[in-house]
């Protein structure tokens, strides 16, 4: 049995359970090792979100591979959509010349990761792809290649194993809907 917490803690219904997610991200694990077999990987985790799902991706990868971090701020109050994302922390390491796997949480507008990735290619790594746990196709606004995919979800306010609400539940192990008496950012 999962531990869940109760509806009046402000968990809906379970969406992604513990062992599920945990079996994708094996699944992931292979894929990308064998892609990337023979190069060197450069992870680098999108703060705060990606935080968990890396670190479990990370421990499933035979290939050699490093991290780093990058932090961007939200690009407003959930209606501009112009696309301009503020870097707060920029990587450590210089990527040119290496190859690069962008891991984030979840992609819903597509608008941080297409800044991001404009960003990273510009400081001309070797190769620069992306790999997000969760997806929401239907909220699509910008068109971002994505080459690893854990779930597509349909369009619900997920919280959980790194998404937060209010920077609370990242530390649930499951992804679960935020519980529809608390109102959605959007
Ligand atoms: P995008 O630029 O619209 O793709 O925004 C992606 C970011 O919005 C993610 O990195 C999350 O931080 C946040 N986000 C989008 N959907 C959700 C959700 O359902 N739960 C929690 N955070 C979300
Ligand atoms: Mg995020």
């Amino acid at each position: 049995m999962e531990a869940s917490l109760s509806i009046e803690e402000g968990v809906g219904e379970i969406l992604i359970g513990e062992p599920e997610l945990q079996a994708r991200i094996a699944e992931l694990g292979v894929e990308i090792s064998r892609d990337y077999s023979g190069r060197d990987l450069l992870l680098v985790g999108v703060l705060k979100g990606a935080v968990f799902f890396m670190a479990d991706l990370m421990r499933e990868l035979t290939v050699p591979c490093e991290i780093d971090f990058m932090a961007i701020s939200s690009y407003g109050a959930g209606t501009d959509s112009s696309g301009v994302v503020r870097i707060l922390k920029d990587l450590d390491i210089n990527i040119s010349d290496r190859h690069v796997l962008v891991v984030e949480d979840i992609i819903d507008s597509g608008l941080t990761l297409s800044y991001l990735m404009r960003s990273l290619r510009a400081r001309k790594p070797a190769t620069v792809e992306i790999c997000a746990l969760l997806t929401k196709p239907e909220r699509r606004e910008v068109d971002v290649p994505v080459a690893y995919v854990g779930f597509e979800i349909p369009n619900r306010f997920v919280i959980g194993y790194g998404l937060d609400f209010d920077e609370r539940y990242r530390n649930l192990p499951y992804v679960a809907v935020l519980h529809p008496d608390l109102i959605p950012p959007h």
